[in-house]
């Protein structure tokens, strides 16, 4: 068990289970993108750990780009808006794989993919380390899953709690009745 703040969080995905899974994935990545140079865009901050680990499991000429979601107001009545921030190179007729920590409701990734097909890249996929199906809120297509968990908060990985934890190298999950 471990202890980040206020929180008691338990064991939940060892690390050799999340690096032989990654290891799967950056094997079917190599067979789908043979020859055509897929671009990762890795969403900051949760998904270096995962990406950096994905990468070395890509056997087929590759490139990465990182990038962060900022989500802010314009007015009261727009709601929230998403900025993708830092993408320097152009995405046009690229092949796209945006890296993520975690699939939640997926409004995240949902904006994000319409922000980045605007930019008209030869084709866009997510990879996403871990996926909470019960929690989604809007209709999108993940090609690449590390693993569906069930609806609870996790931590590691690269994965934090108030910016906490994000250094453990296997997954930690808050109990039901914390
Ligand atoms: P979504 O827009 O609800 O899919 O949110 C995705 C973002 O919420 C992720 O990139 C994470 O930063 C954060 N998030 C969602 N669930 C968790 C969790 O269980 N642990 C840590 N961060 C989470």
């Amino acid at each position: 068990m471990i202890t980040i703040e206020d929180k008691k969080f338990v064991p939940f995905i060892e690390r050799n289970t999340i690096e032989t899974r990654i290891a799967a994935l950056g094997q079917s990545i190599s067979q789908d993108y043979e020859g055509k140079k897929p671009l990762l865009v890795v969403v900051l901050n949760g998904a270096f750990m995962f990406a950096a680990e994905l990468m070395k499991n890509i056997h087929i000429p590759c490139e990465i780009t990182f990038v962060r979601v900022s989500s802010y107001a314009k007015t009261e009545s727009t709601g929230q808006l998403t900025e993708v921030l830092g993408l320097k190179e152009s995405i046009r007729d690229r092949h796209v794989i945006i890296v993520e920590d975690i699939v939640d409701t997926g409004l995240t990734m949902n904006k994000l993919l319409f922000q980045l097909s605007t930019q008209r890249p030869g084709s866009i996929q997510v990879a996403t380390l871990l996926f909470k199906p019960s929690a989604l809120k809007t209709p999108l297509s993940v090609k690449y899953v590390g693993f569906e968990i069930e609806n609870r908060f996790v931590v590691g990985y690269g994965l934090d709690y108030d910016e906490q934890g994000r250094n453990l190298d296997a997954i930690y999950v808050l109990p039901e009745n914390h």
